[in-house]
């Protein structure tokens, strides 16, 4: 909701009519007052109609859903989700947008679905052959049937420390690290809560946390390289969202040919998962040798004005609302691209 305000204090009112929609926890849509984003924090507060968009492509509309007669449509020409994780971030919604036929900003439902998915990303990262650490991938139901064999092939395939993750997630929910066997089962089970597909995955150790800002669609391009310096031992939840000693150093203090390393298998990451619009690259770098990598892919990354996306455009030329118009072209771009497509075959 933070990154949504942020993007909407930054539209140029003169070029831009907003239409603000929240979702609710329960998942249901509401039209808030652009008012109410005046006030500092008001719009946390979610008030509105409640509000639908049809799985159809002839509205194009944004639909009133209570008490609807008059007024109840409002035509709709970009959706910019700014949604994090599941049922937002992971083609659901890009799904409902592309039925609706309205241009949205962002990856489509493949580039979405993928960039939510770790286990299905690394096996594009891997078809690549992008450098990624080592992981196993095991569905919950084989870890409560047999969690000996588990960790014996984890233990034959990588040494301890280890990550791990439920696959499809992020702001590192149920992620732990794991030392031994007694941290492993807890880890596991805490990944195990979230999701059906587990990641466990060999730590880079003393890794260093670089990020690359990617924009465009076909020929997408890079920014500059950040570095996060967290205040805990890894990036956790509570260093991503909750303290302020979180650091981003702007450019990373790196040796070029290691940020050009870095840039290129951005734009190969972005390229593999075929992302669309923007996407925020994460890299873990060993701190000793510089080996470079691949960490994961973030379709819909934070997007206040202080988030490293825009931060990182920032420092490469590109201030934040200008950030904003070129997803919007993006976004049209796309949709003219996907409806050049010859849609039937027989008339
Ligand atoms: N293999 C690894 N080696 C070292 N640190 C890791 C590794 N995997 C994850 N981490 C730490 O955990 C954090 C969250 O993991 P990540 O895979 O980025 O998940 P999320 O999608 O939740 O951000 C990373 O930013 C990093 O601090
Ligand atoms: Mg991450």
């Amino acid at each position: 909701m933070r990154s949504g305000l942020s993007i909407m204090a930054a539209m140029d009112r003169g070029k831009y009519e907003l239409v603000p929609i929240g979702v609710t926890k329960s998942g249901e849509w509401l039209r808030l007052d652009p008012r109410l984003l005046e006030g500092p924090g008001a719009a946390l507060a979610l008030e509105g109609d409640r509000v639908a968009l049809l799985p159809q492509p002839k509205d194009h509309s944004l639909m009133r859903l209570d008490n609807g007669a008059d007024g109840a449509r409002k035509p709709l020409d970009v959706v910019f989700p700014v949604l994090h994780g599941p049922l937002g971030e992971d083609g659901t919604v890009q799904g409902l947008l592309e039925l609706a036929d309205i241009p949205y900003v962002g990856s489509g439902v493949l580039g979405s679905a993928v960039g939510m998915d770790k286990a299905a990303m690394k096996a594009l990262f891997r078809e690549r052959q992008l450098k990624i650490a080592p992981y196993r991938v095991f569905l919950r139901k084989r870890w409560r049937d047999n969690p000996e064999a588990v960790r014996t092939e984890c233990e034959s395939a990588f040494p301890y420390p280890w990550f791990v993750k439920p696959a499809n997630l992020g702001s590192s929910v149920g992620i732990s690290k794991v030392r031994d066997e007694a941290e492993f089962v807890t880890a596991m089970e805490e990944a195990a809560q979230y999701d059906r597909k587990l990641i466990v995955e060999a730590a880079v150790e003393h890794a260093r946390e670089v990020e690359v800002s990617v924009l465009g669609n076909d020929e997408p391009v890079a920014s500059v390289v950040g570095e996060i310096l967290p205040s805990h031992e890894f990036y956790d939840y509570e260093s991503k969202y909750l303290d302020d000693a979180t650091r981003l150093v702007i450019p990373a203090d790196l040796p070029e040919s290691i940020a050009d390393t870095v840039r290129e298998t951005a734009v190969q990451a972005f390229l593999a998962l075929d992302c669309a619009g923007l996407a925020r690259v994460d890299f873990l770098i060993a701190a000793k040798t510089l080996e470079v990598f691949l960490s994961e892919v973030n379709t819909m990354p934070g997007f206040t004005s202080v988030s490293m996306y825009p931060k990182l455009w920032e420092a490469s030329g590109v201030p934040y609302s200008e950030l904003i118009d070129k997803l919007i072209a993006l976004a049209i771009e796309r949709h003219a691209e996907i409806h050049a497509n010859r849609r039937s075959y027989t008339d």
